[in-house]
């Protein structure tokens, strides 16, 4: 099992070349705005959304786009797959990824969905806390402890997930730095469809020959389960594994690296919260969940109406796309006291950064567990954590994906 991976200079590049086509520099913060466009309403015009015409095209029968802002309008639509559709994925992610369950509607979604939440399981997550995440994690950081300075992005963050997710799928050492690589240029589709057609392919080679050993002898690795999983006596063919593993891979490594960015950083920046932390570990569930509250790493979703029904009220018509717009859901007021605020501390109420209903997150579990694990390993092995006072304006940007671009921090070594 890989345990660390050297990290080439360049390795942020595909990040890089990614947070700025999703706007990292250009969007610093959304909330403003959607602050603004919860007060139009739970669900708008896409044209109301943008302060534009109308969005339809004119002689067509296709409704306007509309965008979900409150957060009940968001939970409505996550939790009604009799109405709302995934399949509309199929002509973005699916054109790269292949077909996922990200793209499925109950019943055919429920089935595969099972099958894979085995992967998940609460005995799997134990053996992959202390195998691949404790390790891997550990590790980075023996890799800059004596330095006293790190950017605990490009050193910590960014790095760890994509290796846990990795070693998951058994992918030998040899292999990381172009895992890593691909995982995040397979969802550069909406951007760059080229540079995204060639890591699916890339991926694809890397695990043929994984997955051909694996059929010949199982192996207990995610791979391994998925070579011999069946459905209905039927095993599951080579491009549905593909598929599968063409959307783990970035939602493993992409969206945990966001989230405990985010959370560090709120932590770094709220420096008496870090120190309660540091103090009462029991906080730590607390401060993930409103980490990922506070600053979503994927603010958006898409589903599309498929019969005609109301949400909050507000009619929508079969044929509708509608943007779930998670950012705003999880700071609606009607919701949260104060929801600018970073408060570790704030009563209890269910985000809905994880969406909901079928769909929701398939890796929420391993999310909290790995940031449990970093942020135990920060607090404990980092005393006098702080940001360097020497780095002027870090921050976390971003329109879709949101996070910080760097952590320079300085402890005592
Ligand atoms: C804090 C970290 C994470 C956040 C905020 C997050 C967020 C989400 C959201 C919002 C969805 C719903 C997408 C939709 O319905 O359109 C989703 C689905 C999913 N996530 Fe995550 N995710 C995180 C971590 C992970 C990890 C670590 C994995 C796996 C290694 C993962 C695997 C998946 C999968 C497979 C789905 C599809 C589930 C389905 O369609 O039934 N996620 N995630």
């Amino acid at each position: 099992m890989p345990t660390s991976v050297e990290i080439p200079s360049d390795a942020l590049d595909p990040f890089e070349r990614f947070n700025r086509a999703a706007g990292k520099g250009s969007v610093r913060t959304p909330y403003p705005r959607y602050a603004e466009l919860r007060r139009k309403g739970p669900l708008i015009a896409a044209s109301e959304a943008a302060g534009s015409r109308s969005m339809s095209l004119e002689g067509s029968d296709t409704p306007e786009a509309m965008v979900a802002v409150h957060f009940d309008a968001v939970q409505q639509i996550l939790r009604d797959s009799d109405h709302f559709s995934s399949a509309l994925y199929a002509h973005s992610m699916g054109v790269v990824m292949g077909p996922t369950v990200l793209q499925m509607d109950p019943p055919r979604h429920t089935e595969v969905r099972a099958l894979l939440q085995k992967a998940f399981s609460k005995s799997a997550l134990r053996r992959w806390e202390q195998e691949l995440v404790r390790p891997i994690v550990h590790g980075l950081i023996d890799a800059f402890i004596e330095r006293g300075r790190a950017d605990l992005v490009r050193e910590l963050t960014f790095p760890f997930p994509v290796n846990v997710i990795a070693g998951m799928m058994g992918v030998p050492e040899a292999h990381l730095d172009t895992f890593q690589r691909v995982a995040v240029e397979i969802i550069s589709i909406a951007f760059d469809p080229a540079i995204a057609m060639r890591a699916r392919q890339e991926l694809e080679d890397l695990l043929a020959p994984l997955l051909a050993e694996r059929r010949r002898r199982p192996t207990d690795d995610l791979l391994g389960m998925l070579a011999h999983a069946e459905i209905d006596g039927d095993r599951l063919d080579d491009e549905m594994i593909y598929s599968f593993c063409r959307l783990l891979a970035p939602a493993g490594a992409e969206t945990t690296y966001r989230s405990s960015s985010n959370l560090i950083f709120g932590l770094l920046t709220h420096t008496d919260q870090l120190e309660a932390l540091r103090a009462d570990r029991s906080l730590m569930p607390r401060a993930i969940e409103e980490g990922i509250r506070w600053e979503v790493p994927l603010t958006g979703i898409m589903r599309m109406c498929k019969a005609d029904t109301t949400v909050c009220g507000v009619p929508v018509r079969a044929g509708t796309p509608v943007m779930i717009n998670i950012g705003s859901a999880n700071h609606d007021e009607r919701r949260w006291d104060d929801p600018e605020a970073f408060d570790i501390r704030r009563p209890v109420r269910q985000h809905i950064g994880f969406a909901a209903g079928p769909h929701t997150c398939l890796g929420m579990h391993l999310a909290r567990m790995e940031t449990t694990v970093v942020l135990d390993a920060v607090l404990d092995r980092l005393p006098g954590l702080r940001l360097d006072p020497a780095a002027t304006d870090v921050h976390i940007s971003g329109e879709m994906f949101r996070a910080p671009g760097e952590l320079p921090v300085l402890f005592e070594a």
